[in-house]
């Protein structure tokens, strides 16, 4: 639960309004610890839920739906039910998108009053868009009176809604790591069945998020076009998606060479993904961190979505780091943030470090701990 963006809600609803709202829903961002660009091809990911994430705070409005945005300048929407505008390229699109499609999962829409607000940094790979989508669908299914709206079903609208009204033909880890996160734990979830298993992160470590302040640039398109190559690699093996794909059959099968790298780097990150959760499950931090470093090499060199700052500074991380722990990418990439995971003990150095590092090249040096045991 966070506090301060489910207040800013309140807040902005109480002004706006002129009224308290009836509730306040919150869907927090995740990051994702290992398996990125796999959820599309059905395999394994582990992404762990933030405190920080989307609050939208609702009052009953009738056939109606009326929303205030407060981090978009207090900018507005509103429109009957019985007449949802289509995307417009702004959090509207979300909005419109979740009002439209949730009714397609069984998820009843009531007209609302809305005003939502976020403490999540945009466009840096920790799902702002997803926190959003969940927190819209938990609210309306508070507002319908229905308690327990299923994780699977808000997230299947939260993916359509990134289809038909982003253009984003995103997998649905984001929406499911929102959705179904548990404090403190990671989310082992496999994309091809939708089965979760909670992993509690263990006392001694630490999960640190730094920004490598890149804004995303070009990313749906080049998204779009990777998802693009791992159908064609699957459709070329004669299987329905690569998650079918053993390494040993992508490295033997002729195929274009692009294709083949992304195909290699998915079957190889779901079975990193497997071997990760076994770790962190016995808390084995050295193995896990290996894992964690190969990931990005993979990410970087096979399916190339990495940028050369955000090699530097997860460089930067696994140096100051050593054997104790790695560092990676983190989510969709062409820039955005980079998760490092190590000793509990070892996160306030490594901060300091850091900081002077980038402080010496003149580069920012923002950075969010997603969690931290003992001996901090
Ligand atoms: C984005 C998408 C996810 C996933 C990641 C990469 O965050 O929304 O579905 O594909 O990229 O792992």
């Amino acid at each position: 639960m966070n506090i301060s963006a489910r207040e800013k809600a309140r807040e902005a609803f109480v002004t706006h309004f002129g009224e308290e709202p009836q509730g306040v829903a919150f869907a927090p961002g995740r990051v994702n610890l290992i398996g990125d660009h796999v959820d599309y091809n059905d395999g394994l990911v582990l992404p762990m839920p933030l405190a920080q994430g989307t609050a939208v705070a609702w009052a009953p409005a009738g056939q109606e739906v009326e929303a205030i945005a407060s981090d978009a300048s207090g900018e507005t929407d509103s429109f009957r039910l019985s007449d949802i505008p289509g995307p417009d390229g702004s959090w509207r699109s979300y909005l419109r998108g979740m009002a439209a499609i949730m009714p397609e999962f069984g998820l009843p829409v009531p007209g609302m009053r809305l005003a939502i607000a976020g403490d999540l940094p945009r466009g840096t790979g920790l799902s702002s868009s997803a926190s959003l989508e969940i927190a819209l669908a938990r609210a309306f299914a508070q507002a319908a009176g229905n308690k327990n709206p299923g994780a699977v079903a808000m997230a299947q609208a939260g993916q359509q809604t990134e289809h038909r009204y982003a253009g984003v033909q995103c997998g649905i880890m984001d929406q499911m790591a929102s959705a179904a996160g548990i404090s403190g734990h990671a989310t082992l979830l496999d994309c091809r069945d939708l089965s979760v298993e909670h992993i509690a992160l263990p006392d001694d470590w630490a999960v640190l998020i730094v920004q490598s302040n890149v804004t995303r640039g070009l990313v749906d398109g080049e998204y779009n076009l990777r998802r693009q190559q791992c159908e064609t690699a699957a459709k070329a093996l004669g299987l329905a998606s690569l998650r079918e794909a053993g390494s040993k059959l992508v490295t033997q099968a002729t195929l274009d060479p692009v294709v083949k790298r992304r195909a290699r780097h998915v079957v190889e990150e779901t079975d990193r993904t497997r071997q990760a959760a076994i770790c962190l499950a016995a808390g084995d931090l050295s193995g896990f961190g290996a894992i964690l470093n190969q990931s990005h090499a993979s990410l970087r060199d096979l399916f190339e979505v990495s940028h050369p700052a955000v090699d530097n500074l997860v460089t930067d991380l696994q140096t100051l780091i050593g054997g104790r722990g790695g560092a990676r990418m983190t989510g969709g990439g062409f820039g955005g943030a980079v998760v490092a995971v190590m000793e509990s003990a070892a996160l306030d150095p490594a901060i300091q470090a850091l900081q002077q590092q980038r402080r010496a090249a003149a580069l920012p040096c923002d950075a969010i701990i997603a969690w931290s045991g003992r001996a901090t």
